[in-house]
């Protein structure tokens, strides 16, 4: 079973690496897992040629694409880049994917949605973006679903785990603040589900194991949480006794709109663990 990672040294990139070259069986459930961990440096994706020879030089059978554009507010202004790395390059991987017969695995976000909905989204809920990086991942879905029938495409939420070089989960930021004494600002009225990027690995494992039919999943851990509910978490889990202040959304200024409830319904896969058992096994 061969395997390929994009986007490698990325949060869940890396926790694939780890998931999978621990000896963990490979994602159908036999023994023989070989592993091939690709960043930018080894496959830019926005290279379509590059991304169709490589693949086809080493016809893995499955791809596990983690790479992406995720810096939301920045998207506003560098929305081509979005576009092309969220949206485009998708296309060219289950492009490739789709002539070597590899499975494809692809992750999207609960900002594909307006944000309106207080009951959250389910799977086949129709997308209707409310910001730039919300349509590039849209563009990415799109993408993925003309150009390749054997796909999961996995929409998820606020990812924290393992840091990616020169980036903070929300969860390490608010450790590294709280342990040099600036106070936190925590926003009390958007919500949206952490999620631990090691569940989000075994349960796309699990899925691809269970060989579950081709589609669309949510997948995140179980429960709703606003950012001030989780700092408080944090802060309770570390036995952080300073203060910080609960704050509304426009509290920050921020170039992006963000979704009022980032909530994803899973209503196809089993339940991932809560959020806050989650959180406190990353914390200890
Ligand atoms: N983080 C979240 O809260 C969140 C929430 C919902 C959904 N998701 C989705 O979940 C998936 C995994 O997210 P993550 O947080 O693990 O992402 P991440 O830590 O930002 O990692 C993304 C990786 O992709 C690489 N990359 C960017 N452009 C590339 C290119 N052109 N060619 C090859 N590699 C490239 C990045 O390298 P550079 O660092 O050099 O750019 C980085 O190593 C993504 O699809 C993301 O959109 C994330």
């Amino acid at each position: 079973m061969k395997i390929l990672i994009l986007g490698a040294k990325g949060s869940l990139g890396q926790t694939f690496v780890d998931l999978y070259s621990a000896g963990g069986g490979s994602a159908f459930g036999g023994k023989d897992t070989n592993v091939t961990a690709w960043d930018r440096e080894e496959l830019d994706i926005t290279k379509e040629n590059l991304v169709s020879e490589q693949i086809e030089k080493i016809k893995p059978h499955l791809v596990i694409n983690c790479a992406a554009y995720n810096s939301v507010d920045k998207a506003e202004e560098e929305r081509g880049v979005a576009e092309m790395i969220n949206g485009t390059a998708v296309g060219f991987i289950a492009k490739a994917c789709d002539a070597v017969g590899a499975t494809m695995v692809h992750y999207s976000t609960g900002q594909v949605f307006d944000g309106t909905n207080s009951e959250g989204y389910n799977e086949d809920d129709k997308p209707i973006p409310v910001n730039a990086y919300g349509r590039s991942k849209l563009l990415g879905e799109m993408e993925l679903q003309e150009n390749i029938d054997n796909f999961y495409l996995i929409r998820t939420c606020w990812l924290y785990g393992k840091p990616a070089a020169g980036k903070k989960s929300f969860t390490d930021l608010i450790l590294e603040l709280a342990a040099q004494g600036t106070t936190v600002n925590a926003v009390n009225n958007e919500f949206g589900s952490p999620t631990y990027v090691l569940d989000l690995a075994h349960a796309t494992r699990a899925l691809i194991g269970q060989q579950k039919p081709f589609g669309i999943y949510h997948l995140i851990n179980s429960g709703v949480a606003s950012r001030y509910d989780w700092t408080k978490e944090i802060f309770m889990t570390k036995g952080i006794k300073s203060e910080f202040n609960s704050v509304a959304s426009n509290f920050f200024q921020r170039k992006a709109k963000r979704p009022k409830y980032e909530v994803l319904n899973n209503t196809k896969f089993i339940e991932l663990r809560s959020w806050t058992e989650a959180l406190k096994e990353y914390l200890s």
